[in-house]
């Protein structure tokens, strides 16, 4: 572990009592895709890769596959080699027969005066084929071709998705509440011509104008040599305009207007590669700018869809909802592709899960009789704070319940338990990444107890192991944190980073791989960059990033970005983002900058630095606050100590500074700061 990381976090880890288990309800266990404990023998790591092939025949495929599992371009791995798929006729199409008129998508505008939106699986099928056969045709576009999407959380977004999905180009969403700089970004570094978006949307009682943000990422995307020559722009009420910024002429299209003449088209699904790439989700790291995380089309689908039977327990009879936004991985994976694989009914909501009031998940839920919900600890913390009495006022009733993107308290656990699943539903704590594509520990739903706090085992196929600084294996129930690693390849594992392998071998890999040209998958074990213990029955404990990313509501940030963004501001001379943590949101970024040489501190110079973040990232990067200190914590070498830092903001133990350059900088920095 860096020294960095060697913070109160996993010392205390340590110290945490045990938690008890909590066993899943017979009636739950009864009804689960898997519930037979012989099966999990199956997953053994003898066995792998042939365990894989089981995933792979929960889809529809054009042409059988012949070979799971192909290393010969290692730790590039490729999965069901020879076969042939279309992810838009796995999640649609196939669905047809038997499912045509059952709901796929149910779609919940913010205002609770507009009505909910039931989209069939034979809906979809006419939406996904015109839309797909506009853009086709409007934009020119041929397989493998990049566009990107930037969205929030409306019905034509996943149908924007299946569209490029079906003629095989590979989409790049964008999430909504990013600003126009970071979707100019991601147009720039995946080579996208066309962007899809929509005029406005609801948050928060108002009604957003989207589309003005994304004229100026057109002009920021030239600016950095990619030009976006089509953009097809949705309205969020049909024949209404609601932007006001108007179409840009020989640019723009408005595609209400447009799909009149695409009613009753429809288009054949390309015939896809099982490794050609599906989609780009970006994500934060340690350096630089957000990569490209690419994800494959027959083993991400594989993955999803069999995690979505196994761990989600999605039937097609439930009705499953995911609070997540469908601009992360999570929404991919678990409101989008896995769901409709499977021939569920997935719930899309535009809005704030507080608005108008706390109630408003729970009136959801109620009124379209979820049976599954999956959210994240934030939202928990936020609704037991808010309306701790408010699940208990409506009908509603939970088989199972999952979480993802942090770890939970054991208390906010129990509450969730008790007040939201009303001692019933069984709960999984899901971890994972944007580059694993789908989970990487979970308990097992129908099978193994939940420990409140503890993500459970590696999910059937997958074998995680905690590895020292040295590349040892620490023994389950070593009581010591180490490298959360992952010893065997999964098919829902990113292919590469877009246009990056260097990148991609290196961070991934390079910390423990010891023979570059081996093509022996076990000499290549996945680095997660996350901190766990594991306890002796197995389960993964996660203490939460070791690199240079910050976890904010479960969403990842990466600290050189919002540095980055600070140091465009002409007056800083020096910027470091620590972790503070959060009631809610779990950690908060807090910043602190030094000015250059003769300009002095001021409200103004902090407003601006303040502003170029929300202009860079969005505002889901905005920093609690912004110190301007007289320098910086240094090491004789130069190097901020981002750790004493981050032990001011956190009113923590700053420990032995006297080696540092300027010792006497802590305590003035102190003194500001505890003021
Ligand atoms: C990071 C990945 C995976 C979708 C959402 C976030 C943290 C994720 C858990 C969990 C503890 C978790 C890790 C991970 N994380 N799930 N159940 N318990 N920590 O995706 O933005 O790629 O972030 O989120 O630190 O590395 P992401």
């Amino acid at each position: 572990m860096s020294k960095e990381a060697e913070g109160a976090d996993n010392q205390s880890a340590t110290r945490w009592k045990e938690e008890e288990y909590f066993y899943p309800a017979k009636e739950f266990t009864a009804q689960a895709n898997l519930n037979d404990q012989a099966v999990l023998a199956g997953f053994s790591l003898e066995k792998f890769p042939d365990y894989y092939a089981g995933f792979a025949d929960m889809l529809t495929w054009y042409k059988p596959w012949q070979k799971v599992f192909d290393a010969s371009d290692a730790p590039l791995w490729k999965w069901f080699t020879g076969g042939e798929l279309n992810a838009s006729f796995n999640c649609i199409d196939r669905h047809l027969p038997h499912l045509a008129n059952k709901t796929a998508i149910h779609f919940a505008p913010e205002p609770e005066g507009e009505k909910i939106e039931h989209i069939t699986y034979q809906e979809l099928f006419v939406k996904v084929n015109e839309f797909a056969a506009l853009l086709r045709d409007t934009a020119k576009l041929k397989r493998g071709d990049r566009v990107a999407i930037h969205m929030p959380m409306v019905a034509e977004l996943p149908i924007a998705m299946l569209a490029c999905a079906r003629l095989g180009l590979i989409h790049t969403v964008v999430f909504g509440g990013f600003s126009s700089s970071a979707c100019a970004d991601r147009v720039i570094d995946s080579g996208s011509r066309v962007l899809i978006t929509i005029d406005a949307y609801y948050r928060s009682g108002k009604l957003i104008d989207h589309k003005v943000i994304d004229d100026e990422a057109c002009q920021l995307a030239a600016a950095g040599g990619q030009k976006v020559e089509t953009m097809l722009v949705w309205q969020r009420f049909a024949g209404k305009y609601s932007s006001a910024a108007p179409p840009v002429a020989g640019r723009d299209i408005v595609v209400g207007d447009e799909l009149k003449k695409y009613y009753g088209a429809r288009v054949e699904p390309e015939k896809m590669r099982s490794e050609d790439p599906l989609f780009l989700m970006y994500t934060s790291g340690t350096t630089g700018k957000p990569k490209g995380c690419q994800h494959g089309t027959g083993g991400y689908m594989a993955y999803v869809t069999a995690m979505s039977g196994m761990i989600l327990d999605i039937h097609p009879e439930d009705c499953y909802w995911c609070t997540a936004d469908i601009g992360w991985i999570t929404g991919h994976s678990f409101i989008v592709y896995g769901p409709l694989a499977l021939g569920g009914s997935t719930v899309i909501y535009e809005g704030v899960p507080t608005y108008p009031d706390a109630g408003r998940n729970w009136r959801i839920a109620q009124d379209l009789g979820v049976t599954i919900f999956h959210t994240a600890p934030t939202a928990i913390r936020s609704l037991r704070k808010v309306g701790p009495d408010e699940p208990k006022k409506y009908q509603f009733k939970f088989k199972l319940m999952a979480t993802v993107g942090e770890p939970i308290e054991p208390e906010v656990w129990r509450w969730f338990e008790r007040e939201i699943g009303k001692g019933q539903a069984v709960i999984v704590d899901t971890y994972w990444q944007t580059e694993t594509g789908g989970f990487l520990c979970s308990t097992v739903p129908g099978i193994a107890p939940m420990k409140p706090g503890s993500a459970g085992p590696g999910v059937p196929g997958i074998h995680p192991a905690i590895f020292d600084e040295e590349g040892n294996v620490l023994p389950p129930g070593a009581e010591k944190a180490g490298n959360i690693c992952i010893r065997n390849p999964w098919p829902g594992c990113m292919q590469t980073v877009w246009g990056d392998r260097d990148r991609f071998v290196a961070n991934y890999f390079g910390r423990y791989n010891t023979k570059r040209d081996s093509k022996d998958w076990r000499d290549w074990p996945y680095m997660t960059g996350d901190g766990a213990i594991q306890t002796a029955d197995g389960y993964f404990r996660i203490l939460g990033r070791i690199d240079d990313v910050i976890n904010v509501s479960g969403h990842r940030l990466g600290t050189k970005e919002i540095e980055s963004a600070a140091m465009m501001v002409p007056e800083i001379a020096e910027a470091a983002v620590v972790a503070v943590a959060h009631e809610i949101k779990g950690s908060e970024p807090e910043l602190y900058v030094s000015l250059k040489p003769g300009v002095s501190p001021s409200p103004e110079i902090e407003k601006k630095v303040a502003d170029a973040i929300v202009f860079q990232i969005g505002k889901i990067a905005k920093c609690r606050k912004i110190w301007i200190v007289p320098d910086m914590p240094k090491t004789r070498s130069g190097k901020i100590m981002r750790r004493v830092l981050g032990a001011i903001s956190n009113k923590g133990d700053v420990g032995n500074t006297s080696t540092l350059a300027n010792p006497e900088i802590v305590t003035e920095i102190q003194n500001m700061v505890s003021k």
